[in-house]
């Protein structure tokens, strides 16, 4: 069954020198979670912030943050999350143990994701699916916001939809990169339920009418 929507704005795109009033801004525009992307150099080319990042969020978050780990070693960082994390997204590109991550992770009190690159064929996640909360379909290159939607990449939404539907899950699926209002609908349209809105939602004036307007774009 589709989950009610999640809307999460990408805390990659916010003003880092403002954090915590940023954390606030998205939070009090109605945003369901917080989406924190962490980037290791080496996974993907682009450093973005760690641990210390995350709970100086945490600190002033009352949502739930949803980790994102664009990292080599996912089954060696993710302990460093678990305290302020309510769901932990790995890569199944990663190096390391796909099943066993996920499962220390769900031992450590968080729910647990999988994700994949665009490049990667949906077939590649398809053994995992019965252990996860979420699928994260990347709709751009992991590494930096701002970059376009690939729309090719909702034939692999559809296919976590159908394959959910079909094996009786209840998995989450969030697309990630490129979502603005035009994209987002098109995602929901495929099958996503769970959205993460980085430029687009940090660089409007009016966070809250951004939100608003996806939250309300499919009825
Ligand atoms: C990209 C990150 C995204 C990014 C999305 O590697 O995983 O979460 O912040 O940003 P926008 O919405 O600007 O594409
Ligand atoms: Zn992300």
């Amino acid at each position: 069954m589709k989950p009610p929507l999640v809307i999460a704005p990408s805390l990659l795109a916010c003003d880092f020198g403002r954090l915590h009033e940023e954390v606030r801004r998205a939070q009090e525009s109605g945003s369901d979670w917080l989406h924190c992307d962490v980037m290791d150099g080496h996974f993907v080319d682009n450093i973005s912030f760690g641990p210390a990042f995350v709970e100086a969020v945490a600190k002033v978050s009352t949502i739930p943050l949803d980790v994102h780990l664009m990292v080599e070693r996912p089954d060696h960082y993710f302990p460093r999350f678990t305290s302020v994390a309510s769901v932990i997204t790995v890569h199944v590109e990663a190096q390391h143990d796909v099943a066993g991550t996920l499962a220390a992770i769900r031992k450590a009190g968080c729910r647990c994701g999988i994700s994949l690159r665009p490049a990667t064929p949906f077939e590649a996640v398809e053994p995992f699916l019965h252990r996860i909360d979420l699928l994260l379909v990347m709709t751009v290159v992991p590494g930096f916001g701002g970059q376009p939607f690939m729309t090719e990449m909702m034939a692999k939404v559809e296919a976590a939809a159908e394959a959910r539907a079909r094996l009786g899950l209840s998995y989450r699926i969030e697309v990630d990169g490129g979502i603005n209002r035009e994209t987002g609908l098109l995602s929901m349209r495929s099958g996503a339920d769970t959205l993460v809105v980085g430029t687009h939602a940090f660089n409007a004036p009016d966070m809250g009418a951004v939100i608003a307007k996806l939250r309300t774009a499919l009825l």
